[in-house]
């Protein structure tokens, strides 16, 4: 389990907290979705829970490992992240990234079962037959699945991505969406996924959890937190959600949808 405890973090000392004393429990084997505007901490928590960051108070335990204590290998094979500024060399081919993912494991010198690590890794998000291209001969989609199967080849318990969809068209954001769910399903990795598009989080995730100004303000099952009452505490706006073939579908794109309550007119 990751247990996020009472966590406050402010980058500066006069400054509003990014996180506010936030409590969350994310348990094993789920896919659970972070939503929330622009600002709202996601990457903050993400850095938090990762020991990107230390927080000005609280902790992070993930199966009992508090995560500012361990020391760096203990974390690395708990938990791998994947960035949303993901910059590497792009004269680099895809099975040389995946390798990377070895590294805290190997140091460096890859035995055969490392490999094969490797491999099914490369496997499992559909990258074999690609896997001696360059990282800028690929499409974007490609280059994120090349990075997740690096994420995977971790072997990591805890998975967590920062809006890995940024960027993708609609095929390839849901066969990287594909990706993270059968990690969950198949290989039993536990999926810490932050969203920009809430009908994302609601069509593959099993949880998802809406931070707005440093704080969970909601937590639930899709259909618990796609509602118009709970989008508006999350986004500050209304946002018309429908049921189709029994799942809810926020219709943030609609040209009344956005408005504020009070007739502010803002857009979601
Ligand atoms: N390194 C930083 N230094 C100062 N402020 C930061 C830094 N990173 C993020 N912030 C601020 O913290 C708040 C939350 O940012 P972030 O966690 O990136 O939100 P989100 O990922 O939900 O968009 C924002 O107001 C942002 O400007
Ligand atoms: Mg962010």
């Amino acid at each position: 389990m990751i247990h996020v405890d009472h966590v406050s973090h402010a980058y500066t000392p006069s400054g509003p907290p990014v996180l506010d004393d936030v409590a969350l429990d994310i348990t094993r084997g789920a896919v659970t979705a972070l939503v929330g505007p622009n600002g709202a901490g996601k990457s903050t928590l993400l850095a938090a829970v990762s020991r990107l960051l230390g927080p000005d108070h609280g902790r992070v335990v993930v199966d009992g490992v508090d995560v500012a204590r361990a020391p760096d290998r203990e974390v690395a094979r708990v938990l791998a992240v994947l960035r949303q500024d993901t910059r590497l060399s792009a004269r680099l081919t895809v099975v040389d990234l995946v390798r990377f993912g070895r590294f805290p494991h190997s140091g460096g010198r890859l035995t055969t079962a490392d490999h094969e690590v490797v491999a099914a890794s490369l496997a499992h998000v559909g990258m074999a037959d690609l896997r001696d291209r360059y990282l800028d001969e690929l499409s974007g989609g490609q280059r994120q699945r090349a990075f997740i199967a690096m994420v995977l080849a971790q072997e990591t318990p805890y998975v967590l991505l920062d809006e890995p969809l940024n960027n993708l068209d609609m095929e390839h954001a849901a066969s990287v969406m594909r990706v993270l769910r059968t990690a969950a399903d198949d290989l039993g990795r536990t999926v810490v996924v932050v969203l920009h598009d809430v009908n994302m989080a609601a069509a593959w995730a099993d949880d998802v959890v809406g931070m707005r100004d440093g704080r969970v303000v909601a937590r639930g099952r899709p259909a618990e937190v796609l509602r118009t009452d709970v989008l508006r505490e999350v986004f500050g706006i209304e946002i018309p959600v429908v049921t189709v073939d029994g799942s809810p579908v926020a219709l943030h794109w609609l040209p009344r949808a956005g408005r504020h309550p009070m007739g502010v007119g803002q857009r979601y």
